[in-house]
């Protein structure tokens, strides 16, 4: 088991189209996060999908195209409703959930009748996607429950003892940093699974009566939603209005005000993050993930009260990464 990084360029990608098409699994960026890619129409590729991440057969993956006619091929029912949303945010992270074609595997939709797709925004994803001439299936490229990858090496970190010879085209940092939101157009009204850096607002400009999950059904309806998702190894502990004195020697401490940024701790690792919901959430994952490699006992990190709509997606995150779920968050 192993895991070969490689730079995007004619030759990468064209292996890497050759082997999804011979039903191999490949590793590749998106604006939003990493995803571990397979021919969505090949229902054995993407079985090894489930066995890579470890992921429950009950959580459906999904698909990403190159193009809107792409998308409409893999739906019984492209409403008008679909068009307009995939005019204002395709390329993007977006992902909306219609009802499927005949021709996309059970395995992809977990057993349901519905499917996620997206247009991703990479330059990468989308020369794959187009030399390839498949839409590939694709969760975040990591075990499940795990933080997901935002870099090439945290692929390999995540994967690489649990696929054989796999190739990951290295796109560098993603952009955005944080999963698409899902967004369930067959229902009325339409109801949004998953939070993203496309926010509820962005989405009531089309939608006004949008319904946002998680709530009880929607949990069921999108399995992904499940607490302690995305969450690092060792205890996260989230701090609520700045409760500074929950901290203890041996944390590491993950902070966006400036105040504690400047203050001389006592055995305690001090870690900046960005003020802003865009770069917070472009650096979020990573940071968790080198707090997870570091000596500390403990990651601690500031609850964002940020009012901008961006910041419901980062919170989201944060909640179920936090551990453990019922205190201290
Ligand atoms: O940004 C992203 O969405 C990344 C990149 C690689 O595109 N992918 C990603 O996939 O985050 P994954 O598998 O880690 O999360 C997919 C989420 C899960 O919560 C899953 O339950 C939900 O989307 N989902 C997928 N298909 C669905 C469907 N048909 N109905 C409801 N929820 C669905
Ligand atoms: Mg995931």
């Amino acid at each position: 088991m192993s895991a070969r990084i490689v730079l995007p360029d004619d030759a990468a990608l064209t292996e890497a189209a050759e082997r999804l098409r011979g039903g191999e699994l490949v590793a590749f960026p998106t604006e939003t996060v990493y995803g571990l890619g397979a021919n969505a129409l090949d229902a054995a590729a993407v079985a090894n999908i489930y066995a890579a991440k470890g992921r429950p057969a009950t959580n459906p993956i999904i698909v990403h195209v190159a193009s809107v006619e792409q998308a409409k091929a893999l739906t019984k029912n492209w409403p008008s409703l679909a068009d307009e949303l995939a005019a204002a945010h395709w390329p993007g992270p977006l992902t909306l959930v219609l009802e499927k074609a005949d021709g996309i595997p059970d395995i992809v939709t977990a057993g349901g009748t519905t499917v996620g797709i997206r247009i991703p925004n990479h330059p990468v994803a989308l020369e794959l996607l187009r030399r390839a001439g498949v839409p590939i299936a694709a969760p975040s490229a990591n075990r499940s429950e795990e933080v997901s990858p935002t870099q090439a090496r945290h692929v390999a970190d995540s994967l690489g003892e649990f696929v054989d010879d796999l190739l990951i085209l290295d796109g560098g940092p993603c952009e955005v940093g944080i999963e698409s939101a899902v967004l369930d157009i067959t229902c009325d009204p339409p109801r949004l699974l998953r939070h993203g850096m496309v926010s509820r607002q962005d989405l009531t400009v089309l939608l006004p009566q949008i319904i946002a999950g998680p709530i009880e059904e929607s949990i069921a309806r999108s399995p992904g939603q499940m607490w302690r998702h995305y969450a690092p190894q060792k205890t996260l502990v989230v701090l609520l209005s700045g409760a500074l004195t929950k901290l203890q020697p041996g944390d590491i401490y993950l902070t966006h005000y400036q105040s504690a940024q400047s203050t001389a701790w006592n055995k305690i690792q001090v870690v900046a993050l960005p003020n802003s919901a865009d770069e917070y959430a472009q650096v979020l994952y990573s940071a968790l993930r080198d707090a997870d490699q570091s000596s500390a006992n403990r990651i601690v990190i500031d609850w964002p009260e940020g009012t901008d709509p961006e910041w419901a997606a980062i919170r989201d995150r944060l909640r179920r990464a936090a551990t453990p779920v019922s205190s201290e968050r």
